[in-house]
C-alpha cells in the first residue's frame, strides 16, 4: 500500500508549468507538461531499497496516449502509457514497479512524443 504522497507541483520540472485550472487535483495543483518531447517531471523519493510500487495520478483529456519514459536514478526502466481519461477533470492512476536504492532516489517521467506528457497530479509511493 502507498504511504507517501509526493505532489507533482513540488517536483523539479524541465518543461512544464504548475497549474490549477482543471478540477479534481490534490494538493495545490498539477503539472501541465509542455507539449514537446522531452518535457519532464522529476521526483525525489526516499524509500527502503527493493521493489516499490509507484502510482502516478494523471489526467489526459485527449484521445491520444501521452507516453513517458520512466527513469530511476538516471537508468531507463520502461515507457509508461498515459491513455486518455475522457477529459482534463478526470484523473486516474498509472502504476509501475521499480527497484529503488536505499535512501534518496530520483524518479523521472519524460514525454516521448511531441504531445508532451499528461497533466500530472501526484506520485504515491
Ligand atoms: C489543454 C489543457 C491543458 C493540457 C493541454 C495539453 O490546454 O487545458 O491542461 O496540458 O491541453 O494538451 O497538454
Ligand atoms: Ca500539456
Ligand atoms: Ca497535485
Amino acid at each position: 500500500s502507498s504511504s507517501v504522497l509526493l505532489q507533482a507541483e513540488d517536483a523539479v520540472l524541465a518543461g512544464g508549468v504548475v497549474e490549477a485550472n482543471h478540477a479534481g487535483y490534490t494538493g495545490s495543483g498539477f503539472v501541465n507538461f509542455d507539449n514537446v518531447a522531452g518535457s519532464a517531471v522529476q521526483f525525489t523519493v526516499t524509500a527502503p531499497s527493493g521493489p516499490t510500487n509507484l502510482l502516478f495520478r494523471y489526467a489526459n483529456g485527449t484521445a491520444v496516449d501521452r507516453p513517458c519514459a520512466l527513469t530511476v536514478n538516471g537508468a531507463p526502466v520502461t515507457t509508461l502509457s498515459f491513455p486518455g481519461t475522457g477529459n482534463w477533470d478526470t484523473w486516474t492512476t498509472r502504476a509501475a514497479t521499480v527497484t529503488l536504492a536505499a535512501g534518496s532516489n530520483t524518479v523521472r517521467l519524460a514525454a516521448t512524443t511531441a504531445n508532451g506528457g499528461p497533466n500530472l497530479d501526484s506520485l504515491a509511493v
